[in-house]
């Protein structure tokens, strides 16, 4: 008989969450992907949250700055991007960091690039800040629905808890100080310590920003508890105007910075830009300590010091950052508009948004029961039948089944076509059968 051949508790944990219908669907595109001439009966991946509008912009400034990309000339610029690699990165990566996110902003605030860590991503910026803030058995607070990826992150290595902090459509699935303090009660009751809560803003799945008296309410709340607030930032440039997002860090800026020292912002460049393969995320926080261990712990992923000598380059030419934010907003509201123009002729309806690179539709009318399984199936033929792959609300935690996100901006305006009229038609098909 053969020897079991063991691995770490952590190793064989299920708290990953890669096994949810979230990840199994993005399985069942890569195992039949649409193609607009190869394979047009293939699946369309409206599951990933992936920016791909802007591309261009940034393909053009790289052919007029072909500098950013290569090493010059001279050799001495090779080797230092080979040799050099000081957990700190690149002063000049930094201060262009600090700089775009307060460009982002409206410039409403400043950020200091001492105060910015690099991390590979936001996934290890979220997972890092976990580390530093909670122990083992502690728990997070997160507003539901929440970025399913949050399973992973915050809970697989760390051994943290999620304690979800239920949201509905009620109103508009907002953030209220009652599904705050319920949470909170709920967690003591089972003698769960609450290290911090986890926002973030605008919302992943919800695509809507945080309404700013709903962040003072947050910040009120947080320190009543003495506990930690991260707020995830990452969608902040792909608010479809400037003037409908509100930072923590305006608040913090408006209360002349007291209790600032509990909130850390998480921030990447993944979505803004469309990176996500560059794997660049920071923290940015206000507490000494936690920026000096957030450093440190920061060696276990760490960004390539090629790709901060590019960014850099890219981040720092203002005309191009400035042109490239206005034109991006630009283009994602018009995507949402006409997602959810074309959503709205088939018999849909969306929650308002304002960001990010989805909408946040409601199908509940086609549940044959009112439950997550209900939900699962219905899920279930729109992958298998329809061929679309849609993220299920219950991946995200969503407390109200039949809601669903579906991203616009990781394919062209023609396949956005397809997969409206596929929605129609199966809209229809739903009603024939009534
Ligand atoms: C809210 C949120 N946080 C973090 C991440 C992870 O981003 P990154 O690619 O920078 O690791 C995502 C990606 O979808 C996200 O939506």
């Amino acid at each position: 008989m053969a020897i079991e051949v063991r691995l770490s508790a952590i190793a064989v944990s299920g708290t990953h969450g890669e096994d949810s219908p979230y990840f199994a669907g993005w399985k069942a595109y890569d195992e039949n992907p649409y193609d607009e001439v190869k394979n047009r009966s293939g699946v369309i991946q409206m599951g990933l949250a992936e920016n791909q509008v802007s591309f261009d912009m940034i393909e053009e400034y790289l052919e007029e700055h072909p500098e950013a990309s290569n090493w010059g000339s001279g050799i001495s610029s090779f080797r230092e991007n080979a040799l050099f690699q000081d957990y700190h990165g690149l002063k000049v990566f930094r201060q262009a960091m600090a700089s775009f996110m307060e460009q982002i902003r409206g410039r409403r605030v400043k950020f200091n690039s001492e105060r910015i860590v690099l991390t590979a991503g936001a996934t290890a910026a979220n997972e890092l800040l976990t580390f530093i803030l909670a122990d083992p058995g502690d728990a997070l607070l997160v507003p539901t629905p929440y970025y399913p990826g949050f399973d992973r992150d915050l809970r697989w290595r760390t051994n943290v808890k999620i304690v979800p902090v239920h949201c509905d459509s009620t109103n508009s699935f907002q953030i209220t100080n009652k599904a705050l303090e319920d949470a909170y009660k709920e967690a003591s009751a089972m003698n769960i310590k609450i290290s911090g809560l986890l926002i973030t803003n605008p919302s992943n799945p919800l695509g809507m920003a945080v309404e700013r008296s709903v962040l003072e309410e947050i910040l009120d709340f947080i320190v009543q508890k003495n506990i930690h607030l991260i707020s995830d930032e990452i969608y902040s440039g792909s608010v479809f105007s400037s003037s409908k997002f509100t930072s923590i860090a305006e608040i913090l800026e408006s209360r002349n910075y007291e209790n600032s020292e509990r909130v850390h912002i998480v921030y990447s460049l993944s979505k803004d830009l469309g990176l996500p393969g560059f794997r660049v995320g920071t923290i940015y926080s206000y507490n000494d300590k936690v920026v000096t261990t957030a450093r440190r712990m920061s060696s276990f992923s760490l960004v390539s010091s090629q790709t901060q000598h590019l960014l850099a380059s890219m981040l720092s030419d203002s005309e191009f950052t400035e042109k490239y934010i206005r034109t991006n907003r630009e283009r994602l509201r018009k995507r949402h508009a006409s997602m959810v123009k074309g959503l709205r002729k088939a018999g849909i309806g969306c929650l308002e948004g304002n960001a990010g690179l989805f909408c946040w539709m409601n199908l509940s009318s086609l549940l044959e029961e009112p439950t997550r399984e209900g939900e699962l199936a219905l899920w279930d033929s729109i992958l298998h039948e329809v061929k679309l792959n849609i993220s299920p609300g219950s991946s995200c935690h969503c407390s109200e089944p039949g809601w669903f996100r579906v991203c616009f901006a990781n394919m062209s305006e023609k396949t956005q076509g397809v997969a409206l009229r596929r929605i129609h038609d199966f809209m229809e098909k739903r009603k024939r059968k009534q």
